[in-house]
Protein backbone atom coordinates (compact mmCIF):
# COMPACT_ATOMS: atom_id res chain seq x y z
CA UNK A 1 0.00 0.00 0.00
CA UNK A 2 1.67 3.69 -0.97
CA UNK A 3 2.56 5.76 1.93
CA UNK A 4 0.51 8.96 1.02
CA UNK A 5 -2.52 6.84 1.71
CA UNK A 6 -2.10 6.35 5.57
CA UNK A 7 -3.71 9.65 6.41
CA UNK A 8 -6.52 8.79 4.82
CA UNK A 9 -7.20 5.97 7.33
CA UNK A 10 -6.68 7.55 10.17
CA UNK A 11 -9.40 10.01 10.11
CA UNK A 12 -12.14 7.46 10.36
CA UNK A 13 -10.21 4.99 12.76
CA UNK A 14 -9.83 8.14 15.14
CA UNK A 15 -13.35 8.58 15.11
CA UNK A 16 -14.43 5.12 15.27
CA UNK A 17 -12.25 5.56 18.97
CA UNK A 18 -14.46 8.12 20.19
CA UNK A 19 -17.80 6.69 19.34
CA UNK A 20 -17.03 3.52 20.63
CA UNK A 21 -16.55 5.72 24.17
CA UNK A 22 -20.16 6.28 24.41
CA UNK A 23 -21.25 3.18 23.24
CA UNK A 24 -19.24 0.69 25.44
CA UNK A 25 -20.81 -0.08 28.46
CA UNK A 26 -17.39 -1.04 30.06
CA UNK A 27 -14.69 1.58 30.47
CA UNK A 28 -12.89 1.33 27.02
CA UNK A 29 -9.16 2.45 27.56
CA UNK A 30 -5.72 2.45 26.50
CA UNK A 31 -2.84 1.38 27.99
CA UNK A 32 -0.39 3.76 29.18
CA UNK A 33 2.89 3.67 28.88
CA UNK A 34 3.97 1.92 32.56
CA UNK A 35 6.46 -0.47 33.74
CA UNK A 36 6.26 -2.79 36.90
CA UNK A 37 9.16 -2.67 38.63
CA UNK A 38 8.70 -5.40 40.97
CA UNK A 39 6.09 -8.17 41.31
CA UNK A 40 5.35 -10.45 43.94
CA UNK A 41 2.61 -12.76 44.07
CA UNK A 42 1.91 -15.10 46.98
CA UNK A 43 -1.00 -17.58 45.97
CA UNK A 44 -3.02 -19.16 48.94
CA UNK A 45 -3.98 -22.44 48.07
CA UNK A 46 -4.59 -24.31 51.74
CA UNK A 47 -8.44 -24.21 51.27
CA UNK A 48 -10.72 -24.43 48.29
CA UNK A 49 -11.33 -20.68 48.09
CA UNK A 50 -7.93 -19.76 46.58
CA UNK A 51 -6.41 -16.18 47.85
CA UNK A 52 -4.05 -14.52 45.62
CA UNK A 53 -2.32 -11.33 47.06
CA UNK A 54 -0.26 -9.32 44.56
CA UNK A 55 2.04 -6.34 45.17
CA UNK A 56 3.08 -4.45 42.21
CA UNK A 57 5.72 -1.62 42.15
CA UNK A 58 4.47 0.51 38.99
CA UNK A 59 6.39 3.17 37.02
CA UNK A 60 4.85 5.84 34.47
CA UNK A 61 7.55 6.18 31.75
CA UNK A 62 5.59 8.60 30.02
CA UNK A 63 5.01 12.18 30.09
CA UNK A 64 1.56 12.43 30.63
CA UNK A 65 0.53 11.75 34.46
CA UNK A 66 -0.74 7.92 34.78
CA UNK A 67 -4.31 7.57 36.95
CA UNK A 68 -5.33 3.77 36.21
CA UNK A 69 -3.18 0.58 36.09
CA UNK A 70 -4.59 -2.46 34.53
CA UNK A 71 -4.78 -6.33 35.93
CA UNK A 72 -4.98 -9.05 33.61
CA UNK A 73 -6.60 -12.14 34.00
CA UNK A 74 -6.43 -15.35 31.52
CA UNK A 75 -10.09 -16.26 30.24
CA UNK A 76 -9.90 -19.61 32.84
CA UNK A 77 -9.22 -16.65 35.71
CA UNK A 78 -11.55 -14.56 34.60
CA UNK A 79 -14.20 -17.34 34.35
CA UNK A 80 -13.90 -18.46 38.33
CA UNK A 81 -12.93 -14.95 39.63
CA UNK A 82 -14.93 -13.80 43.03
CA UNK A 83 -13.59 -10.69 44.15
CA UNK A 84 -10.71 -8.45 43.01
CA UNK A 85 -9.75 -5.92 45.51
CA UNK A 86 -7.12 -3.25 45.29
CA UNK A 87 -5.24 -1.22 48.20
CA UNK A 88 -2.39 2.17 47.78
CA UNK A 89 0.10 1.41 50.57
CA UNK A 90 2.93 3.63 52.10
CA UNK A 91 5.55 3.24 54.56
CA UNK A 92 7.36 0.43 56.06
CA UNK A 93 6.18 -3.12 57.74
CA UNK A 94 4.13 -1.92 61.02
CA UNK A 95 3.75 1.49 60.06
CA UNK A 96 2.39 0.35 56.32
CA UNK A 97 -1.05 1.68 55.56
CA UNK A 98 -3.35 0.52 53.28
CA UNK A 99 -6.08 2.37 51.38
CA UNK A 100 -8.29 0.92 49.26
CA UNK A 101 -8.85 2.13 45.42
CA UNK A 102 -11.38 1.97 43.10
CA UNK A 103 -11.34 -1.52 40.52
CA UNK A 104 -13.75 -1.70 37.83
CA UNK A 105 -14.17 -4.15 34.75
CA UNK A 106 -12.10 -2.78 31.38
CA UNK A 107 -12.26 -3.71 28.03
CA UNK A 108 -8.77 -2.94 26.24
CA UNK A 109 -8.12 -3.24 22.25
CA UNK A 110 -4.75 -4.97 22.47
CA UNK A 111 -5.22 -8.23 24.89
CA UNK A 112 -4.58 -11.61 23.18
CA UNK A 113 -7.28 -14.84 23.52
CA UNK A 114 -10.53 -13.37 25.59
CA UNK A 115 -7.86 -12.13 28.32
CA UNK A 116 -10.43 -10.03 30.91
CA UNK A 117 -9.12 -6.53 32.34
CA UNK A 118 -9.88 -4.40 35.05
CA UNK A 119 -8.64 -1.08 35.98
CA UNK A 120 -7.20 0.54 39.44
CA UNK A 121 -7.92 3.82 39.54
CA UNK A 122 -4.70 5.60 41.71
CA UNK A 123 -5.24 8.75 44.40
CA UNK A 124 -2.70 10.52 43.00
CA UNK A 125 -1.92 10.32 38.87
CA UNK A 126 1.35 9.34 38.21
CA UNK A 127 4.21 12.03 37.10
CA UNK A 128 7.10 11.04 34.34
CA UNK A 129 9.30 8.54 36.62
CA UNK A 130 6.90 8.63 40.02
CA UNK A 131 6.41 5.08 41.17
CA UNK A 132 3.90 3.53 43.34
CA UNK A 133 3.21 0.45 45.29
CA UNK A 134 -0.23 -1.36 44.87
CA UNK A 135 -1.65 -3.89 46.63
CA UNK A 136 -3.99 -6.53 44.89
CA UNK A 137 -6.72 -9.00 46.51
CA UNK A 138 -8.45 -11.64 44.55
CA UNK A 139 -10.25 -14.74 45.06
CA UNK A 140 -10.58 -17.51 42.52
CA UNK A 141 -13.00 -20.72 43.67
CA UNK A 142 -13.87 -23.83 41.17
CA UNK A 143 -10.10 -23.88 40.74
CA UNK A 144 -8.89 -26.82 42.04
CA UNK A 145 -9.64 -29.82 39.74
CA UNK A 146 -9.85 -32.94 41.73
CA UNK A 147 -7.32 -36.02 40.10
CA UNK A 148 -7.71 -38.78 40.32
CA UNK A 149 -11.64 -37.65 39.62
CA UNK A 150 -13.03 -40.81 42.38
CA UNK A 151 -11.57 -41.50 45.57
CA UNK A 152 -12.40 -44.22 48.00
CA UNK A 153 -12.64 -43.86 52.34
CA UNK A 154 -9.70 -44.69 53.00
CA UNK A 155 -7.90 -42.20 50.18
CA UNK A 156 -6.49 -38.69 50.53
CA UNK A 157 -7.93 -36.18 47.89
CA UNK A 158 -5.45 -34.79 45.43
CA UNK A 159 -5.81 -32.02 43.25
CA UNK A 160 -4.37 -30.20 40.20
CA UNK A 161 -3.81 -26.03 40.11
CA UNK A 162 -3.36 -24.30 36.78
CA UNK A 163 -1.49 -21.17 36.38
CA UNK A 164 1.19 -19.40 35.05
CA UNK A 165 4.74 -19.16 36.37
CA UNK A 166 4.90 -15.44 34.44
CA UNK A 167 2.60 -12.58 35.32
CA UNK A 168 0.00 -11.73 32.82
CA UNK A 169 0.46 -8.44 32.45
CA UNK A 170 -0.09 -5.42 29.98
CA UNK A 171 2.86 -3.91 31.23
CA UNK A 172 7.00 -5.11 30.78
CA UNK A 173 7.76 -6.61 34.47
CA UNK A 174 11.35 -5.65 35.39
CA UNK A 175 11.44 -8.53 38.10
CA UNK A 176 9.04 -10.57 39.38
CA UNK A 177 8.56 -13.87 41.77
CA UNK A 178 5.59 -16.49 42.31
CA UNK A 179 5.35 -18.01 45.72
CA UNK A 180 2.79 -21.31 45.68
CA UNK A 181 1.60 -22.38 49.28
CA UNK A 182 0.04 -25.86 49.71
CA UNK A 183 -1.64 -27.17 52.99
CA UNK A 184 0.83 -30.02 53.32
CA UNK A 185 4.06 -31.44 51.98
CA UNK A 186 2.80 -33.54 49.70
CA UNK A 187 3.00 -32.43 46.45
CA UNK A 188 3.25 -35.12 44.03
CA UNK A 189 4.56 -33.05 40.79
CA UNK A 190 4.95 -29.11 39.47
CA UNK A 191 6.36 -27.88 36.40
CA UNK A 192 9.48 -26.43 36.81
CA UNK A 193 9.98 -23.06 34.53
CA UNK A 194 13.47 -22.01 36.26
CA UNK A 195 14.64 -21.00 38.30
CA UNK A 196 11.63 -22.78 40.27
CA UNK A 197 12.12 -24.19 43.95
CA UNK A 198 10.27 -26.13 46.44
CA UNK A 199 10.84 -25.98 50.07
CA UNK A 200 8.02 -27.64 52.69
CA UNK A 201 4.64 -25.94 51.98
CA UNK A 202 6.15 -23.19 49.94
CA UNK A 203 6.69 -24.02 45.97
CA UNK A 204 8.85 -20.38 44.47
CA UNK A 205 8.76 -19.42 40.90
CA UNK A 206 11.68 -16.84 39.90
CA UNK A 207 12.63 -14.20 40.16
CA UNK A 208 12.20 -14.03 36.60
CA UNK A 209 13.56 -10.51 34.57
CA UNK A 210 12.57 -8.77 32.33
CA UNK A 211 9.17 -10.43 31.04
CA UNK A 212 7.58 -8.77 28.35
CA UNK A 213 4.02 -7.64 28.50
CA UNK A 214 1.50 -10.95 27.75
CA UNK A 215 4.35 -13.23 28.71
CA UNK A 216 2.55 -16.33 29.89
CA UNK A 217 4.28 -19.58 30.74
CA UNK A 218 1.54 -22.42 31.86
CA UNK A 219 2.22 -24.44 35.18
CA UNK A 220 0.73 -27.74 36.94
CA UNK A 221 0.70 -28.59 40.31
CA UNK A 222 -0.37 -31.63 41.66
CA UNK A 223 -0.71 -31.29 45.62
CA UNK A 224 -2.94 -32.88 48.58
CA UNK A 225 -5.63 -31.11 49.61
CA UNK A 226 -8.17 -32.72 52.21
CA UNK A 227 -9.59 -28.90 53.67
CA UNK A 228 -13.43 -29.19 53.20
CA UNK A 229 -14.57 -28.46 49.87
CA UNK A 230 -18.30 -26.65 50.80
CA UNK A 231 -20.10 -25.80 48.09
CA UNK A 232 -23.41 -24.12 48.87
CA UNK A 233 -25.22 -25.12 45.73
CA UNK A 234 -28.10 -22.33 46.65
CA UNK A 235 -28.65 -20.14 49.55
CA UNK A 236 -31.81 -17.87 49.93
CA UNK A 237 -31.88 -15.86 52.50
CA UNK A 238 -35.13 -14.39 54.20
CA UNK A 239 -34.99 -11.83 56.55
CA UNK A 240 -37.94 -10.71 57.43
CA UNK A 241 -38.79 -7.05 59.17
CA UNK A 242 -41.52 -6.67 61.37
CA UNK A 243 -42.16 -3.36 63.03
CA UNK A 244 -43.26 -5.21 66.35
CA UNK A 245 -39.62 -5.44 67.27
CA UNK A 246 -38.32 -8.66 65.56
CA UNK A 247 -36.25 -9.38 62.49
CA UNK A 248 -36.77 -13.39 61.35
CA UNK A 249 -34.16 -14.94 59.39
CA UNK A 250 -34.80 -18.12 57.58
CA UNK A 251 -31.93 -19.99 55.38
CA UNK A 252 -32.44 -22.68 53.36
CA UNK A 253 -29.30 -24.24 52.25
CA UNK A 254 -28.49 -26.99 49.53
CA UNK A 255 -24.88 -27.83 50.47
CA UNK A 256 -22.40 -30.24 48.52
CA UNK A 257 -19.15 -31.31 49.03
CA UNK A 258 -17.37 -30.96 45.27
CA UNK A 259 -14.08 -32.51 46.21
CA UNK A 260 -13.10 -36.09 44.52
CA UNK A 261 -15.98 -38.11 44.59
CA UNK A 262 -16.79 -41.00 46.48
CA UNK A 263 -16.21 -44.34 45.41
CA UNK A 264 -17.04 -47.68 46.73
CA UNK A 265 -18.83 -48.59 49.88
CA UNK A 266 -19.25 -46.45 52.96
CA UNK A 267 -18.46 -47.81 56.37
CA UNK A 268 -19.32 -45.57 59.16
CA UNK A 269 -17.82 -48.33 61.68
CA UNK A 270 -14.66 -47.69 59.94
CA UNK A 271 -15.26 -43.77 60.11
CA UNK A 272 -15.88 -43.67 63.64
CA UNK A 273 -13.35 -46.12 64.98
CA UNK A 274 -10.29 -44.42 62.86
CA UNK A 275 -10.87 -40.71 62.41
CA UNK A 276 -7.48 -39.56 61.52
CA UNK A 277 -7.01 -42.32 58.43
CA UNK A 278 -10.48 -42.41 56.62
CA UNK A 279 -12.70 -39.90 55.01
CA UNK A 280 -9.75 -37.45 55.47
CA UNK A 281 -11.16 -34.81 53.02
CA UNK A 282 -14.92 -35.32 54.11
CA UNK A 283 -16.65 -33.16 56.59
CA UNK A 284 -18.99 -33.43 59.42
CA UNK A 285 -19.08 -30.84 61.17
CA UNK A 286 -20.56 -26.92 60.06
CA UNK A 287 -19.79 -23.49 61.54
CA UNK A 288 -22.17 -20.74 61.43
CA UNK A 289 -21.03 -17.22 62.54
CA UNK A 290 -24.79 -15.43 63.39
CA UNK A 291 -25.20 -11.94 64.80
CA UNK A 292 -25.03 -11.38 68.78
CA UNK A 293 -28.15 -11.65 70.73
CA UNK A 294 -29.63 -14.64 68.50
CA UNK A 295 -32.26 -16.00 69.52
CA UNK A 296 -34.96 -19.04 69.02
CA UNK A 297 -32.19 -20.53 66.62
CA UNK A 298 -33.52 -23.93 65.01
CA UNK A 299 -31.41 -26.52 62.52
CA UNK A 300 -33.93 -28.72 60.46
CA UNK A 301 -33.26 -31.17 57.57
CA UNK A 302 -35.55 -33.09 55.05
CA UNK A 303 -37.12 -35.47 58.06
CA UNK A 304 -37.32 -32.77 60.89
CA UNK A 305 -35.53 -30.90 63.49
CA UNK A 306 -31.79 -32.01 63.78
CA UNK A 307 -31.04 -31.45 67.87
CA UNK A 308 -26.76 -32.06 67.06
CA UNK A 309 -26.28 -28.35 67.28
CA UNK A 310 -24.46 -26.37 69.91
CA UNK A 311 -25.03 -22.24 70.22
CA UNK A 312 -22.12 -20.10 71.44
CA UNK A 313 -22.79 -16.58 72.05
CA UNK A 314 -21.18 -13.60 73.32
CA UNK A 315 -22.01 -9.99 72.58
CA UNK A 316 -19.88 -9.54 69.48
CA UNK A 317 -21.06 -12.91 67.85
CA UNK A 318 -22.64 -16.19 68.31
CA UNK A 319 -21.29 -19.49 66.51
CA UNK A 320 -23.84 -22.58 65.72
CA UNK A 321 -21.83 -25.40 65.42
CA UNK A 322 -23.84 -28.19 64.12
CA UNK A 323 -23.95 -31.74 62.22
CA UNK A 324 -25.67 -32.84 59.35
CA UNK A 325 -27.20 -36.32 60.00
CA UNK A 326 -23.91 -38.39 58.03
CA UNK A 327 -20.61 -36.78 56.92
CA UNK A 328 -20.76 -35.87 53.73
CA UNK A 329 -18.31 -37.25 51.10
CA UNK A 330 -17.48 -36.18 47.27
CA UNK A 331 -20.43 -35.48 45.35
CA UNK A 332 -22.28 -35.85 48.19
CA UNK A 333 -25.21 -33.57 49.13
CA UNK A 334 -27.42 -32.25 52.25
CA UNK A 335 -30.00 -30.10 52.03
CA UNK A 336 -31.18 -28.10 55.35
CA UNK A 337 -32.66 -25.00 57.20
CA UNK A 338 -31.82 -22.67 59.43
CA UNK A 339 -33.73 -20.15 61.11
CA UNK A 340 -33.39 -17.33 64.17
CA UNK A 341 -35.08 -14.56 65.59
CA UNK A 342 -32.70 -11.28 66.25
CA UNK A 343 -33.63 -8.16 67.95
CA UNK A 344 -35.28 -5.25 65.44
CA UNK A 345 -33.29 -2.13 67.51
CA UNK A 346 -29.71 -3.62 66.60
CA UNK A 347 -30.57 -3.61 62.52
CA UNK A 348 -33.41 -1.19 61.81
CA UNK A 349 -31.94 2.40 61.90
CA UNK A 350 -33.52 5.75 61.00
CA UNK A 351 -31.69 7.88 57.99
CA UNK A 352 -31.78 12.22 58.31
CA UNK A 353 -33.76 11.78 55.51
CA UNK A 354 -36.90 10.19 57.95
CA UNK A 355 -36.18 7.06 55.80
CA UNK A 356 -36.22 3.94 57.83
CA UNK A 357 -33.50 1.49 56.92
CA UNK A 358 -32.30 -2.27 57.52
CA UNK A 359 -28.71 -2.47 57.39
CA UNK A 360 -27.39 -6.29 57.68
CA UNK A 361 -24.60 -8.48 56.56
CA UNK A 362 -24.40 -10.15 52.67
CA UNK A 363 -23.02 -13.22 52.15
CA UNK A 364 -23.34 -16.76 53.54
CA UNK A 365 -23.00 -17.09 57.49
CA UNK A 366 -21.32 -20.76 57.31
CA UNK A 367 -17.13 -20.37 57.03
CA UNK A 368 -15.39 -21.11 54.33
CA UNK A 369 -17.27 -21.93 52.05
CA UNK A 370 -18.61 -20.49 48.59
CA UNK A 371 -22.26 -19.98 47.10
CA UNK A 372 -22.32 -20.39 43.92
CA UNK A 373 -26.34 -18.70 44.15
CA UNK A 374 -27.19 -16.57 46.77
CA UNK A 375 -30.56 -15.72 46.49
CA UNK A 376 -31.36 -12.93 49.36
CA UNK A 377 -34.70 -11.61 49.80
CA UNK A 378 -35.57 -8.81 52.43
CA UNK A 379 -38.96 -8.50 53.79
CA UNK A 380 -40.48 -4.84 54.44
CA UNK A 381 -43.41 -4.64 56.84
CA UNK A 382 -46.90 -4.44 55.03
CA UNK A 383 -47.23 -0.35 53.30
CA UNK A 384 -43.49 0.24 52.90
CA UNK A 385 -42.96 2.21 49.78
CA UNK A 386 -40.07 3.31 47.58
CA UNK A 387 -37.24 0.72 48.56
CA UNK A 388 -33.60 0.87 47.31
CA UNK A 389 -31.05 -1.53 47.88
CA UNK A 390 -27.36 -0.06 48.52
CA UNK A 391 -24.65 -2.86 48.26
CA UNK A 392 -20.62 -2.07 47.39
CA UNK A 393 -21.09 -4.34 44.82
CA UNK A 394 -22.71 -5.49 41.52
CA UNK A 395 -26.37 -7.45 42.23
CA UNK A 396 -29.13 -7.89 40.49
CA UNK A 397 -32.16 -6.61 41.66
CA UNK A 398 -35.70 -6.67 42.01
CA UNK A 399 -39.16 -6.92 43.59
CA UNK A 400 -41.78 -9.05 44.74
CA UNK A 401 -44.68 -9.07 46.96
CA UNK A 402 -45.71 -12.10 49.83
CA UNK A 403 -48.66 -12.42 51.77
CA UNK A 404 -49.06 -13.72 54.98
CA UNK A 405 -51.87 -13.88 57.17
CA UNK A 406 -53.03 -10.77 58.95
CA UNK A 407 -51.45 -9.05 55.37
CA UNK A 408 -54.29 -6.81 53.59
CA UNK A 409 -51.76 -5.74 50.95
CA UNK A 410 -49.19 -7.51 51.14
CA UNK A 411 -45.53 -7.41 51.42
CA UNK A 412 -42.84 -5.97 49.26
CA UNK A 413 -40.08 -8.08 48.76
CA UNK A 414 -36.45 -6.91 47.58
CA UNK A 415 -34.65 -9.42 46.19
CA UNK A 416 -30.98 -9.71 45.76
CA UNK A 417 -29.04 -12.06 43.64
CA UNK A 418 -25.36 -12.85 43.48
CA UNK A 419 -23.26 -15.42 41.72
CA UNK A 420 -20.34 -16.97 43.22
CA UNK A 421 -20.02 -15.63 46.59
CA UNK A 422 -16.90 -15.98 49.32
CA UNK A 423 -16.37 -14.50 52.53
CA UNK A 424 -15.31 -11.65 51.19
CA UNK A 425 -18.80 -10.76 50.58
CA UNK A 426 -19.99 -10.46 53.70
CA UNK A 427 -20.28 -6.73 54.04
CA UNK A 428 -22.99 -5.03 55.86
CA UNK A 429 -25.51 -3.33 53.33
CA UNK A 430 -28.84 -1.19 53.45
CA UNK A 431 -32.35 -1.62 52.47
CA UNK A 432 -33.79 1.78 52.76
CA UNK A 433 -37.70 2.66 52.64
CA UNK A 434 -40.44 4.57 53.34
CA UNK A 435 -43.17 3.48 55.64
CA UNK A 436 -46.36 5.61 56.82
CA UNK A 437 -46.84 4.59 60.80
CA UNK A 438 -50.42 4.27 60.23
CA UNK A 439 -49.48 0.80 59.00
CA UNK A 440 -48.76 -0.11 62.21
CA UNK A 441 -52.23 -0.23 63.19
CA UNK A 442 -53.54 -3.04 60.34
CA UNK A 443 -51.97 -6.04 62.19
CA UNK A 444 -53.73 -5.49 65.24
CA UNK A 445 -57.38 -4.13 63.53
CA UNK A 446 -56.83 -7.33 61.51
CA UNK A 447 -56.54 -8.96 64.67
CA UNK A 448 -59.55 -7.44 66.57
CA UNK A 449 -62.03 -7.73 63.53
CA UNK A 450 -61.26 -11.67 63.66
CA UNK A 451 -61.68 -11.63 67.32
CA UNK A 452 -64.76 -9.40 66.64
CA UNK A 453 -66.08 -12.31 64.53
CA UNK A 454 -65.20 -14.96 66.66
CA UNK A 455 -67.50 -13.28 69.26
CA UNK A 456 -70.20 -12.78 67.24
CA UNK A 457 -69.88 -16.35 66.09
CA UNK A 458 -69.85 -17.61 69.14
CA UNK A 459 -72.84 -15.13 70.65
CA UNK A 460 -74.80 -16.24 67.52
CA UNK A 461 -73.94 -20.00 68.48
CA UNK A 462 -75.16 -19.98 72.30
CA UNK A 463 -77.82 -17.96 71.05
CA UNK A 464 -78.93 -20.99 68.80
CA UNK A 465 -78.45 -23.13 71.24
CA UNK A 466 -80.17 -21.89 73.94
CA UNK A 467 -82.96 -21.23 71.49
CA UNK A 468 -83.27 -24.92 71.18
CA UNK A 469 -83.61 -25.40 74.47
CA UNK A 470 -86.67 -23.53 74.89
C1 LIG B 1 -2.81 -17.32 23.79
O1 LIG B 1 -2.80 -18.26 22.73
C2 LIG B 1 -1.49 -18.59 22.27
C3 LIG B 1 -1.62 -19.51 21.06
O2 LIG B 1 -2.88 -20.10 21.01
C4 LIG B 1 -0.71 -19.26 23.42
O3 LIG B 1 0.57 -19.59 23.01
C5 LIG B 1 -0.66 -18.31 24.59
O4 LIG B 1 -0.04 -18.94 25.68
C6 LIG B 1 -2.07 -17.87 24.99
N1 LIG B 1 -1.99 -16.86 26.01
C7 LIG B 1 -2.78 -16.86 27.08
C8 LIG B 1 -2.60 -15.74 27.99
O5 LIG B 1 -3.64 -17.72 27.28
C1 LIG C 1 -38.46 -27.48 65.43
O1 LIG C 1 -37.95 -26.44 66.26
C2 LIG C 1 -38.65 -25.20 66.12
C3 LIG C 1 -37.92 -24.18 66.97
O2 LIG C 1 -37.51 -24.67 68.17
C4 LIG C 1 -40.08 -25.39 66.56
O3 LIG C 1 -40.78 -24.17 66.40
C5 LIG C 1 -40.72 -26.46 65.70
O4 LIG C 1 -42.04 -26.72 66.16
C6 LIG C 1 -39.92 -27.77 65.77
N1 LIG C 1 -40.48 -28.70 64.81
C7 LIG C 1 -40.58 -30.01 65.07
C8 LIG C 1 -41.16 -30.83 63.98
O5 LIG C 1 -40.24 -30.51 66.13
C1 LIG D 1 -23.94 -0.95 59.29
O1 LIG D 1 -23.39 -1.74 60.33
C2 LIG D 1 -21.97 -1.76 60.38
C3 LIG D 1 -21.53 -2.65 61.52
O2 LIG D 1 -22.33 -3.78 61.63
C4 LIG D 1 -21.43 -0.36 60.60
O3 LIG D 1 -20.01 -0.37 60.58
C5 LIG D 1 -21.95 0.55 59.47
O4 LIG D 1 -21.52 1.87 59.72
C6 LIG D 1 -23.47 0.49 59.39
N1 LIG D 1 -23.89 1.26 58.25
C7 LIG D 1 -24.87 2.17 58.29
C8 LIG D 1 -25.16 2.88 57.02
O5 LIG D 1 -25.50 2.40 59.31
Amino acid sequence: MPMEEQPHFRVPLSLLLIFSLFLLPTSFSSTHDLQILNAERRIDLTSHIIKVYLTLKVENLETSPASEVHLAFSPAEAEHLAIVKAAATSGKRKKKTYIPLDVKSAELPDGPNGTKFFTVTLLTPLNKGETATLEVLYILTHSLEPFPVEITQSESQLVYFRDSAILLSPYHVKEQTTFIKTPSTRVESFTVVDPAKRAGTELKYGPYEDQPPYSYSPVLVHFENNNPFAVVEELEREIEISHWGNVQVTERYRLVHAGARHKGAFSRVEYQTRPDATGVSSFKHLLAKLPPKVHSVYYRDEIGNVSTSNLRTDYRKSELEFQPRYPLFGGWKSTFVIGYGLPLQDFLFESPDGRRYLNFTFGCPLTQTVVDKLILKVVLPEGSKDPTAVIPFQVDQHLEIKYSYLDVIGRTVVVLEKSNVVPEHNVPFQVYYTFNPIFMLAEPLMLSIAIFLFFVASVSYLHADLSIRK
